[in-house]
């Protein structure tokens, strides 16, 4: 799979690059990425130099995973990728740019592309977050996912465990506004009272 540019209003999505790598660095270094994600810890800049120069451009070439580098008036500004075997989608922002709708934008843009038969023409794209993880859920509902329950972690955390998560999945454009009203009424049925 060769890689792909995708434009939205605002951001661009590219390939990510070395000069990138100080951003990413600092930003997986941060408190959000150790407890919400599961990216190396401690996160050194070596990992950020392989993420960009053999992790990247290897997932594209095998198939398995498409991953961009977002990208605001040509400022890095975060992370986004398809994971294909389990189709699902995950993202990063750098702290400063967060707050300004930047992923749902995002998501968006990517979600579609890989629906479409253009892009990964997924049957299914999954989205599923740690508890706890209020910004990714106002993420996936803003971005037209449906919350479909909780589910054990789909991926193992730093210790191993499989927590009960939120999960949801992406419902396209093309399903009508009707179907995106569902999804946006789906997540009335997700407490986050305790989340603090
Ligand atoms: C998840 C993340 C990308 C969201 O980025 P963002 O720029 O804050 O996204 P938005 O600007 O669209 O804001 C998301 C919403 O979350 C809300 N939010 C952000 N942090 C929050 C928190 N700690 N508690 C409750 N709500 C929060 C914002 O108010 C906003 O809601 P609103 O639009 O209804 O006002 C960003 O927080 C991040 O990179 N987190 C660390 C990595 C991560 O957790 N990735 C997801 C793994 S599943």
């Amino acid at each position: 799979m060769d890689p792909i540019a995708l434009r939205t209003d605002r951001l661009l999505l590219d390939q990510p690059t070395l000069d990138d790598i100080d951003a990413i660095t600092e930003t997986c270094r941060g408190p959000e990425c150790e407890r919400f994600l599961t990216t190396p810890w401690p996160y050194e800049r070596e990992h950020a130099r392989g993420f960009v120069a053999d992790y990247v451009p290897d997932c594209w070439r095998t198939g398995g995973e498409a991953t961009w580098a977002i990208r605001l008036d040509g400022r890095f500004a975060g992370v986004i990728g398809v994971m294909v075997p389990t189709s699902e989608v995950g993202f990063w922002l750098v702290r400063e740019l967060r707050g300004r709708g930047i992923m749902p934008e995002a998501v968006r843009a990517v979600a579609e592309w890989a629906v479409s038969d253009t892009g990964l023409g997924l049957e299914r794209l999954g989205w599923q977050c740690l508890p706890g993880n209020a910004a990714s859920v106002a993420v996936a509902r803003k971005s037209g996912f449906e919350f479909t329950g909780w589910e054990p972690a789909w991926h193992p955390t730093r210790d191993g465990a499989h927590p009960d998560s939120p999960s949801g999945r992406y419902v396209p454009l093309a399903a009508g506004p009707e179907a995106a009203r569902a999804a946006r009424e789906s997540w009335q049925a997700l407490d986050t009272a305790d989340w603090g």
